[in-house]
């Protein structure tokens, strides 16, 4: 099959590229794929694609508060250019969106008929972005995931195992919950989505929630550091854009096509192996 691939060179998109190792995948970074060029429909529709999994997009929460415009014209209308160009090749496309275009009001994980109101600007943005590949591309299927991390790039579990070896505590907020998504196994969920003609929308995030405390405590744990972990509170962080207290999305739907990823926990544990082995020179 072949697959066009926005964002190959982001945290997903390298773990994808490693999945799908027996199809056709083009990767489609920039400067050649520009979100924001108008011609851009058309690049993909000369490659004659048979799915594009668009993957790109203006992922820095706090830099879309700050950047509105940026936000919408990468996550909304660069989502749009995507969307018709994958119609105008007849292909399928999947479209990753995220927990954050929840509030964050409910108790018990999301489901996807749910209704949406997200709190910040990357959310509404990549909202609209859901819109778009819906009104652009009949054959869309919009994957929502959440807390992404992975060997590649930057994610708050990077970040807790570099601050944990030069500070004394780290404060991490406990008023947010959701389920932490290991890219790896996100990828390997995709991989068996692409044959499916699902349209619509499904969750997939790691099975089951904890808040962004319990995360790096778990964190700090199976990677046998020490660091005190001290509990802070959303307003106490002091970060631009709003996030939603709870997030986690529900598994159910998945399960009904056949697909599952691991509880978040193993994923902590498979990320730290797969570090390891990533940080090691190839022979
Ligand atoms: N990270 C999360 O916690 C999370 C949670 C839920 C959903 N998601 C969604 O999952 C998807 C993948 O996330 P990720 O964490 O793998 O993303 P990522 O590592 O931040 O990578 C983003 C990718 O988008 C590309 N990009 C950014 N602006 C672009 C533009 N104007 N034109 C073309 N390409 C552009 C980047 O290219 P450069 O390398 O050139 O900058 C990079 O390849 C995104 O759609 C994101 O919204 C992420």
């Amino acid at each position: 099959m072949r697959i066009l691939l926005t964002g190959a060179n982001g945290q997903l998109g390298q773990e994808l590229q490693r999945v799908l190792t027996g199809e056709d995948v083009i990767p489609a970074n920039r400067p050649d794929y520009e979100l924001m060029d108008p011609t851009l429909s058309a690049k993909i529709a000369a490659t004659r694609p048979d799915l594009v999994i668009h993957l790109a997009g203006y992922t820095d929460v706090d830099g879309c508060e700050r950047d509105p415009e940026t936000a919408y014209a990468v996550n909304a209308q660069g989502t749009r250019c995507v969307s018709e160009g994958a119609a105008k090749a007849n292909a399928r496309l999947i479209y990753l969106s995220t927990d954050y275009v929840f509030d964050g009001k409910k108790t018990e994980p999301y489901t996807e008929r749910d209704p949406v109101n997200p709190l910040n600007v990357y959310g509404r943005s990549k909202l609209a972005g859901e819109e778009e590949a819906v009104k652009g591309c009949r054959r869309t299927l919009v994957l929502r995931t959440s807390w992404l991390y992975g060997v590649h790039g930057n994610n708050f579990v990077k970040t807790i195992l570099s601050l944990a070896v030069t500070q004394p505590e780290l404060r991490v907020v406990e008023d947010q919950r959701g389920s932490p998504t290991y890219a790896r196994h996100l990828a390997q969920v995709i991989a068996g989505l692409i044959r499916s003609d699902v349209t619509g929308v499904i969750h997939a995030g790691g099975e089951g929630e904890c808040s962004r405390y319990e995360f790096a405590k778990a964190i700090l744990q199976e990677a046998g550091l020490g660091c005190r972990v001290v509990p802070i509170s959303t307003v106490e962080s002091g970060r631009l854009a709003l996030r939603p207290p709870y997030s986690a999305l529900s598994a159910a739907f998945l399960h009904q096509h056949g697909l599952s990823l691991p509880p978040w926990r193993e994923g902590v544990r498979q990320f730290l192996m797969d570090r390891v082995k990533h940080m090691e020179p190839s022979a």
